[in-house]
């Protein structure tokens, strides 16, 4: 049985004056023991977060592949667990999109973030024009082949399927695409790194959860949480989708 994964990632948002909200989220996730819920939030609210978080991890957004060098303004995967991060996104699509990020540099992230025992939100995801040519699934799937990590492990891996043109745009696809994209992720990772793990593996759903669609995606087959961006931002809107978790679970 895959609990609920409810994860939100702030993304490029949130300032010292937002830590109330980071205790509110805390408060109500720790109301619903049935589900996990984690926050991602900037580098700079790490450790502010984490000190007033109590029991709810909090995770960084991305990071460097190696511990340290050279790197002008990078990060890396032992400087977030000093500033007590327990997880970090990789190869999320606004990564893609903005720095030009592959599927091979979130594998070399992953790696990184599980040699430093932070666990890993996996990223993959379609762009409109691949969905309207018919190659979202294959795009999808190339994308796994290219970034699973070798050890890839339930215990510290989740996937995150989260289409570029449902980010951010209030479009999200049918419950009938997320079921089938998900239902293919699944098979892949079967295929991949066999059938025990590949069911105890989490499948979250990104792109436009809100909390008016969220407990009807939450309940779909294969969908085992969400990955949350505006809507995570504030206790009002991200309380709401963690409820609609924990009324599915
Ligand atoms: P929105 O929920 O704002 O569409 O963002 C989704 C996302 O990219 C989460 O990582």
């Amino acid at each position: 049985m895959r609990r609920k994964l409810v994860a939100g990632n702030w993304k490029m948002h949130g300032l010292r004056a937002q830590l109330p909200e980071v205790e509110a989220i805390a408060a109500a996730a720790a109301a619903a023991p049935a589900v996990d819920v984690a926050l991602c939030v900037p580098f700079t609210l790490i450790h502010p977060a984490a000190q007033v978080a109590g029991g709810l991890p909090i995770g960084a957004q991305d990071l460097h592949e190696a511990d340290q060098g050279a790197h002008t303004g990078c990060i890396s995967a032992p400087m977030l667990v000093e500033e007590g991060a327990t997880l970090t996104i990789v190869g999320h699509s606004e990564r893609r999109g903005d720095q030009h990020e592959t599927s091979h540099d979130a594998y070399m992230k992953a790696a990184a973030a599980h040699r430093h025992g932070l666990g890993v939100i996996l990223c993959c995801g379609e762009l409109e024009a691949e969905r309207a040519a018919g190659r979202a699934e294959r795009i999808v799937q190339s994308q796994i082949e290219k970034s699973l990590p070798d050890d890839a492990d339930p215990s510290w891996l989740t996937l995150a399927y989260e289409p570029r043109w449902a980010i951010g745009t209030g479009k999200t696809p049918t419950p009938d695409e997320i079921a089938s994209m998900h239902a293919i992720l699944r098979a892949k990772l079967r295929m991949m790194i066999g059938e025990a793990k590949a069911d105890g593996m989490r499948i979250l759903y990104g792109g436009s959860g809100a909390g008016g669609n969220a407990a009807h995606i939450l309940a779909l087959d294969n969908v085992d949480g969400a990955l949350v961006g505006g809507a995570s931002l504030t206790a009002e809107k991200f309380i709401p989708i963690i409820e609609g978790a924990a009324s599915v679970s």
